[in-house]
């Protein structure tokens, strides 16, 4: 037998038995006549002694031990003199009888600690050394729990967990697609599904009703923190519903994970906004609403006084950061800069200091009297020691950059707590968003949402402005400033689904071509239907207090979508291209 107990279960009740352990040696420390060996393994960390009493076959092994050999002992469970109240077996340890290397281990390239000298690409080559360390282990079986709740939540709730294909053919998420070549069909693709979008929607036509699976999905797009080229989805799809009814399951869901992860009875509902309202007030589409600093538009405020920057903006908008009045010349002018960086791409910056009598200060002074100022920064919400900033431009753009500032100055003022959570429903998207470039319109969630019963006269028309003006049924979940999971009511009747074509100028031949099975299935009678899906890893990480989703997969690609540990992607060699029938060229 390997062993009898985990490292992680021994207590002083155990006084006196005999057990055996196994594990990795974290470390020795051999202190005159005395060893001792912190053994670790998934559950924990038990210490091992042997002293001079010890047998000599002990002693011989314990003189061969290294870190990260695979071990077995034997012996009998004391009680210790230093007791170490920092780990729960700290009162006890094993007085060794007996031992034996399992494995012998190479020094590994980096400490095994919790906080370890290895660098981040380092770590990454031997992310199953990287993944001994605690942090990494926590968050890997923080993962597993929520997979649990959430299975078994949505089964209590009547969903079925049904599996989809990933060969498939393009998905239109948005992003682009990564294919596969077909061996048996030479010059043709298979692509890596975006979201199981399509095939969750045909179960509802065959009559599955609930469906959910926990399901990884494939986008090759630029990576960020909160983005992986594969990722997992919890996703789902609910018939004979409205969007009432899906909010309030995935509300149900919510609070179960977060009573069963961190013990919080979340506030029901969760307060929802509409898309115009997070743009409006917060500059963002997944606002943090754990803090106030809300955007205020002074457009009125201030054109026509002279100051062409302004009076040449379609929207001036100011956010008020309280007592940061404070801020220095050098640092405004660093906050500018910031600001004009490209991930930003304000064109400049305007302030506004209330000193702390009340007096104002600020960058464009010679433009407007004092009691201008006054209005500005009352429509603001400043008060003394506050600081205006003042960004314009066009609408919504400038709201976008505002909300990045607004994020930006929450961070500086340590106003977003990552173990503080604010949920919230954004709702009422846009159906389309107009793309100038192109010159039409982009179904803003996907080509099968639905426009809101109530905006069908717009839908039906033919004029940009009504067409800009419908809303989606379709509704985001936010979690301190991040998307969490998105979903809609979808389209179930085939003359709407056609003049969803339309509006996107996909004509008859390329909805057939794209979504012939579709459109064909809906024929057969296609429920009234909904969904939506969640962003499984940014679950994962929200809610262990991290934006960054890596930590929460097993073995996640880098920032340029590389695996550095199987170094993929690679070549293949030419005679698996010959029998795809491929052949590569140099990137121009
Ligand atoms: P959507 O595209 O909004 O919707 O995706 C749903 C959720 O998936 C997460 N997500 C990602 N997580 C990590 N890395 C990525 N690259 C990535 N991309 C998306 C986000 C997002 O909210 N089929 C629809 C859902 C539906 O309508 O039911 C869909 O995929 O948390």
């Amino acid at each position: 037998m390997y062993r009898t107990h985990t490292c992680g279960e021994l207590r002083r009740t155990d006084v006196g038995s005999k057990v055996t352990l196994a594990g990795w040696v974290q470390r020795v420390r051999r202190m005159g006549g005395m060893n001792f060996i912190d053994l670790r393994d998934r559950y924990g960390i038990t210490q091992l002694r042997a002293d001079d009493s010890t047998d000599p076959a002990v002693a011989a092994v314990v003189a061969r031990l290294g870190r990260e050999f695979v071990i077995r002992a034997e012996g009998i469970v004391e009680e210790r003199e230093s007791k170490n109240a920092k780990i729960p077996t700290g009162d006890i340890e094993l007085k060794i009888t007996a031992l034996e290397v399992l494995n012998e281990s190479v020094t590994p390239p980096f400490t095994i600690e919790d906080e370890s000298d290895g660098g981040e690409d380092l770590r990454a080559r031997y992310r199953y050394l990287d993944l001994r360390r605690n942090p990494l282990k926590n968050a890997l079986m923080l993962r597993h729990k929520i997979a649990q709740e959430v299975r078994n939540y949505l089964s209590d709730n009547g969903f079925l967990e049904i599996e989809t294909p990933y060969l498939i053919k393009s998905t239109p998420e948005g992003a682009r697609d990564f294919v596969v070549p077909s061996r048996m069909n030479p010059g043709q693709f298979y692509a890596l599904p975006q979201s199981p979008q399509q095939q969750k929607q045909l179960l509802m036509v065959a009559g599955f009703d609930r469906y959910f699976q926990i399901v990884r999905c494939f986008r090759d797009e630029d990576l960020r923190a909160d983005r992986q080229p594969e990722f997992t989805q919890i996703d789902c799809e609910m018939s004979f519903v409205e969007q009432e009814d899906v909010l309030n399951v995935f509300e149900g869901m919510m609070a179960r994970l977060f009573k069963s992860v961190h013990g919080l009875d979340i506030k029901r509902p969760i307060p929802r906004i509409t898309w115009y309202e997070a743009m409006d007030n917060y500059g963002s589409d997944k606002p943090d609403i754990r803090f106030e600093m809300k955007l205020h538009e002074v457009t009125s405020l201030v054109q026509g006084c002279g100051f062409t920057v302004f009076d040449s903006a379609g929207y001036v908008g100011a956010i008020t950061v309280p007592g940061a009045a404070v801020y220095t010349r050098k640092q405004l002018d660093e906050l500018t800069e910031w600001v004009k960086r490209p991930q930003v791409g304000a064109k400049g910056l305007v302030y506004l200091r209330v000193q702390e009598d009340g007096s104002l200060k600020s960058s464009v002074d010679k433009f407007y009297t004092p009691e201008q100022l006054k209005a500005v920064a009352d429509a603001a919400g400043a008060s003394a020691g506050d600081l205006v900033l003042i960004l314009c431009g066009a609408r919504r753009k400038t709201q976008t950059q505002l909300g990045v500032l607004r994020i930006e100055m929450g961070n500086r003022l340590g106003l977003r707590h990552p173990l503080e959570f604010a949920p919230l429903w954004v709702v009422d998207f846009p159906l389309l968003e107009w793309d100038d470039e192109t010159q039409r319109f982009y179904a803003m969630h996907h080509p099968f949402t639905a426009p809101k019963p109530e905006h069908m006269d717009w839908f039906s028309s033919n004029k940009k402005e009504d067409l800009e003006r419908v809303c989606a049924n379709a509704y985001d979940f936010v979690l301190n400033g991040t998307e969490l999971g998105g979903g809609s009511i979808r389209i179930h009747d085939a003359s709407m689904q056609r003049r969803m074509f339309e509006v996107l100028g996909i004509s008859n031949e390329d909805a057939e071509a794209k979504f012939g099975f579709m459109i064909n299935a809906f024929r057969y009678g296609a429920p009234p239907h909904g969904g939506i899906a969640f962003g499984f890893d940014r679950v994962c990480a929200l809610f262990g207090g991290v934006e960054t989703i890596r930590d929460y997969i097993a073995f996640p690609k880098n920032n340029t979508g590389r695996d550095v540990m199987l170094d993929a992607p690679a070549p293949i060699d030419d005679t698996q291209l010959d029998e795809l029938c491929l052949r590569t060229v140099e990137k121009a």
